[in-house]
């Protein structure tokens, strides 16, 4: 028999620094009125120097398992979704094990880059409905202050740092009632970190040329991001036996506001269904979903038995929703 997993508890952490447009105008080449008009971005959220994305992560994971009104000994399995890493290895999660004392749980990082806290969700829920673990904690953070390239005004201005968390278990309310997820390896080269890794590892070279730094085709991504995010959440409400209109909310990566404007078009649902804080905190990759669902959480009033779709897309590419039911 299949056991429901569901949501036990939500928590995030938003660095309290902010960079708004007028601060980025005295950086690189762009303007207030450019950036709000062709992302709906005013400001976003950057850590400290000394703040790592494993430090955000624990702030979060602290606030979900308060929320859940469990103990960091209750949980069985750690998941941080992530493609700024405190380092290469250990996992990031592993990091979080240790400082929140989480000392019965396995622990792993995933990289699904922005589709990263719905996949880590899809994984989590196997090992709930299995009968695997009780407690999973599914962590969304980054520092992606960390990786980009403050000289490069096309993608600087997009980005932010923060964290948020979901402590999944054993549970009927809000149950996840169905996902999707899918990966288009081909457009990798659409959104990447070019060196660091086995294919080019850093060298005084790398350093020079920036590539250690996030490379975006934004025009292409754009095109791409409105018709899988579409896609994606078609699947997961198809397979959820539901019809967009059933939907009481959708809570969509947070990339650029005209994506989910067009997103919002071609499912044929009004704008008003669409969850937005991109205003606030630009794109946090990982992060974005993740606190975007503790905030749709806390803000827009959903009730017992309202259907909610998590709807993602990011580097990779990669692609994913899942269907909650409140
Ligand atoms: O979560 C990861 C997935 N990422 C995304 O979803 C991002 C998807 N892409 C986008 O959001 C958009 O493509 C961007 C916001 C990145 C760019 O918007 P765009 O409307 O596609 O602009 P563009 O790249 O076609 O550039 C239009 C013009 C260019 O100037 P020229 O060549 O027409 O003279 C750019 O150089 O805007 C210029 N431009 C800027 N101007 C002022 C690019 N960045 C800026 C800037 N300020 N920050």
């Amino acid at each position: 028999m299949m056991i429901d997993a569901g949501i036990l508890g939500l928590g995030c952490f938003l660095p309290s620094k902010k960079i708004t447009n007028s601060d980025l105008e005295r950086v690189v080449d762009t303007s207030d009125e450019w950036i709000m008009s062709r992302t709906g971005i005013k400001e976003r959220r950057i850590a400290a120097k000394e703040m790592a994305t494993s430090d955000m992560g624990v702030k979060a994971a602290v606030a979900a398992i308060s929320d859940a009104g469990l103990k960091a000994e209750d949980i069985d399995l750690i998941i941080v979704a992530t493609i700024t890493p405190d380092m290469a290895f250990p996992a990031t999660a592993c990091v979080i094990q240790d400082k929140i004392g989480a000392k019965n749980a396995a622990a792993f990082d995933i990289n699904a880059a922005c589709s990263g806290f719905v996949f880590a969700l899809v994984v989590a829920r196997q090992f709930i409905n299995s009968g695997c673990y009780n407690n999973i904690l599914v962590i969304g953070a980054e520092k992606l202050s960390s990786i980009v390239d403050w000289k490069d005004r096309s993608t600087c201005i997009l980005f932010g740092d923060g964290a948020g968390a979901c402590v999944l278990g054993r549970t009927s309310d809000r149950k996840i009632l169905s996902s999707f997820m899918g990966a288009d390896g081909s457009g990798g080269h659409l959104l990447n970190v070019p060196a660091g890794g086995s294919r080019l590892p850093a060298t005084v070279n790398t350093v020079k040329d920036r590539l250690h730094f996030l490379k975006m085709e934004g025009n292409e991504v754009f095109k791409i991001a409105v018709r899988i995010m579409v896609e994606a959440a078609n699947n997961a409400i198809k397979k959820a036996g539901l019809a967009p209109e059933d939907i009481k909310l959708f809570i969509p990566h947070q990339a650029n506001i005209r994506i989910l404007l067009a997103v919002a078009k071609r499912l044929g649902v009004p704008q008003d269904k669409i969850f937005m804080n991109i205003e606030k905190y630009g794109n946090m990759s990982a992060a974005s979903t993740a606190v975007a669902l503790v905030e749709a959480g806390q803000q827009k009033g959903l009730k017992k038995g309202d259907n909610v779709v998590l709807v993602a897309f990011g580097g990779g590419l990669t692609y994913g929703a899942v269907v909650i039911k409140w």
